[in-house]
């Protein structure tokens, strides 16, 4: 392997970022395209974000190929879009910052790779991005002065996490899923009944039009600490769908979301007195449901706790959040070597 790079911080040494400090974000980790501008870690300037939905619908599922391949075509006119939304060219760009992980390894690569080219040709630092972290720095994007220590439920496709934030880059992970994330039981039981992908935003609209006390689905885990566990609730769906063909759809959907939203509420009040946060804060994909977003703030003024729901454009996958990571990143760490790789099973902390 080339060691041209190695344990070269950056082209360019620079001072800590400061609030003109403005950084080019840059996600390919999974299916969406994005680049956005952020200053000062708080003020977005830009959001670009290209889905490919529509491409991997057919499948009902994200296919790694077909997602990576995409991101090499929008990925240069997305980060464009992004530079003349801003106002900006590269000159404009103080650093650059991509995710590096968790996710899916060639659609990493496609981001890592031109975040760092484009880092080398404006000679400025590039900043290796945790995706998780992105997602926990969503909040700070629309309340900077959030108080720590803050829970956040990190809810999305491939994740569903309980963390402490105690400090900014200081995580302890309280609790995650032992099979299935919320969101791939939203698309897996969405798939099933014929709903489409992707599948939270489906089971959200036609759950609205449904009882959701119409089928008494199994709280997995519910008083069992704070790990979750999905998997016997998508069964115990199919199961009651093949018995009752003739369920109405959308009081299953009803009843299967709010058997999710029981539990992951129920475990964030506990995880929030556990750790005497003064907050809850809701992050990922699944933190755009409707009646996740409803019940989380009914829990919050129940227990007093401040309770912070990024918009819904925050919550799914985007660049802003990577480019205000990223401003936490450069200055508690400095820029990253170029040498850093993709990694697709990258933890927090
Ligand atoms: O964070 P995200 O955009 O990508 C990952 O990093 O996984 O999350 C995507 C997940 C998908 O499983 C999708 O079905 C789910 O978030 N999702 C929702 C809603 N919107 C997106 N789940 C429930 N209700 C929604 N409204
Ligand atoms: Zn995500």
């Amino acid at each position: 392997m080339s060691t041209l790079f190695a344990d070269e911080p950056s082209t360019r040494p620079t001072a800590a970022p400061g609030p003109d400090t403005r950084i080019l974000g840059i996600e390919t980790s999974c299916d969406e395209t994005a680049a956005a501008v952020v200053a000062g870690g708080t003020r977005v300037l830009s959001s670009v974000v290209s889905s490919q939905v529509d491409l991997h619908a057919r499948f009902g599922g994200v296919v790694p190929e077909i997602a990576s391949r995409a991101h090499v075509e929008l990925l240069t006119p997305v980060v464009a879009e992004a530079l003349v939304e801003a106002g900006i060219d590269g000159d404009g760009v103080d650093a650059v910052a991509a995710t590096v992980g968790p996710g899916l390894v060639g659609s990493l690569l496609v981001g890592v790779s031109a975040a760092k080219a484009l880092a080398l040709v404006w000679d400025v630092p590039f900043v290796a991005v945790n995706h998780l972290e992105a997602h926990l720095y969503a909040a700070f994007l629309e309340e900077p002065d959030l108080e720590l220590p803050l829970v956040v439920l990190l809810v999305s496709g491939g994740h569903t996490m309980l963390i402490a934030m105690e400090d900014h880059g200081r995580y302890r992970l309280l609790g995650q899923t032992l099979d299935d994330a919320a969101g791939e039981a939203f698309d897996k039981v969405a798939r099933y009944l014929g709903l489409g992908y992707p599948g939270g935003p489906a089971i959200d609209r036609l759950g609205a039009t449904g009882d959701a006390t119409a089928i008494d689905f199994p709280r997995g885990m519910l008083d069992a600490g704070l790990d979750f566990s999905f998997s016997g609730l998508k069964t115990a769906v199919i199961n009651h769908v093949r018995k009752h063909p003739d369920s109405d759809t959308a009081d299953v959907a009803a009843s299967f979301q709010e058997a999710v939203v029981d539990v992951l509420v129920a475990k964030a009040r506990r995880a929030a007195a556990e750790v005497g946060a003064k907050g809850l804060c809701l992050g990922g994909g699944v933190a755009a449901n409707s009646r996740l977003r409803e019940r989380f703030l009914d829990v919050c003024e129940e227990d007093g706790l401040r309770g912070f729901l990024p918009s819904r454009s925050l919550c799914t996958d985007n660049a802003a959040m990577v480019a205000a990571a990223g401003w936490w990143r450069l200055g508690s760490d400095g820029p990253s070597p170029l040498d850093a790789g993709a990694d697709p099973n990258l933890r927090l902390g």
